[in-house]
């Protein structure tokens, strides 16, 4: 196979999971993290079709460098994961913990991001007839998450993910997944809320970054879907507000 795929926020967690598989199915991966050279390296090393680019998808320059150095290296581009996000735990109710600084940070990062990937990425896209896949959350569709701007940039990305499946069809697909809890570095602490998925979502048992990363794989392969959410949470999503 002689497809390739941008992976954002690859050097941990969820996107990690992405790329390995990907790489397993015998893509050609490009591993974006931020600050993570020496994880990303390490995710990245044994794998003679991946290559590791430490960029800051919030900046449209270095989105584009990102876009470009990918390109450079592969020689095309099929496909854009952006998965990329921070998050951190705010209490809803109160507002006065949520500091102008993290409010812009989480915007730019969660919601901007996925925008800049994607421009830099849509030329090359539209020559590979190729895809986008944005990770969102449950936190985007139900009143809930760790906090409210987190939540308020997964909802942009939901509408984002719409607005381009219009914009960019019939030539690029676009499609999101929507996790609930799933167990990564960035919320393996998040106690309650583990305990609340295991003792109460559907599936009754905690999310796994490979089971996000088997929907990607799923969506990438689904050439008849594009603009759509799949929530990835074992029914998390049923239970509003949580
Ligand atoms: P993580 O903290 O394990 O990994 C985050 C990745 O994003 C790292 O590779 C990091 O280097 C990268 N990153 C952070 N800021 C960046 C920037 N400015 N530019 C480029 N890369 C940057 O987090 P996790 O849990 O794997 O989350 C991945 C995505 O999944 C995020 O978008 C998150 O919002 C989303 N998500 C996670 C859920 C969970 O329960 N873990 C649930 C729903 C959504």
């Amino acid at each position: 196979m002689n497809r390739v795929a941008l992976v954002t926020g690859a050097s941990s967690g969820i996107g990690k999971a992405i790329a390995l598989r990907l790489l397993e199915e015998g893509w050609k991966v490009a591993l974006n993290g931020f600050n993570s050279l020496e994880a990303g390296r390490q995710v990245a090393a044994g794998h003679g079709q991946a290559i590791y680019l430490d960029a800051d998808v919030s900046s449209a320059t270095e989105a584009k460098r990102l876009v470009d150095l990918t390109v450079e290296h592969f020689g095309r581009l099929d496909a854009v994961v952006n998965n990329a996000g921070i998050a951190r735990q705010i209490d809803h109710s109160d507002l006065d913990a949520v500091d102008d600084e993290f409010w812009d940070l989480v915007m730019a990062v969660n919601l901007k991001g996925p925008w800049n990937v994607a421009r830099a990425a849509r030329a090359h896209l539209l020559r590979s007839q190729g895809q986008i896949i944005n990770n969102a959350s449950v936190a985007g569709i139900t009143a809930s998450g760790s906090s409210i701007p987190y939540a308020v940039s997964k909802a942009g990305v939901l509408h984002l993910t719409r607005l381009l499946a219009k914009a960019l069809g019939p030539d690029i697909r676009v499609n999101a997944v929507a996790p609930g809890y799933i167990d990564t570095p960035l919320t393996h602490d998040w106690t309650a809320v583990r305990d609340f998925v295991a003792e109460k979502a559907p599936a009754r048992r905690l999310g796994q970054p490979e089971d996000v990363a088997e929907v990607v794989h799923g969506l990438l392969s689904m050439s008849y879907v594009t603009g759509t959410v799949i929530p990835v949470a074992g029914g998390l999503q049923l239970l509003s507000g949580t």
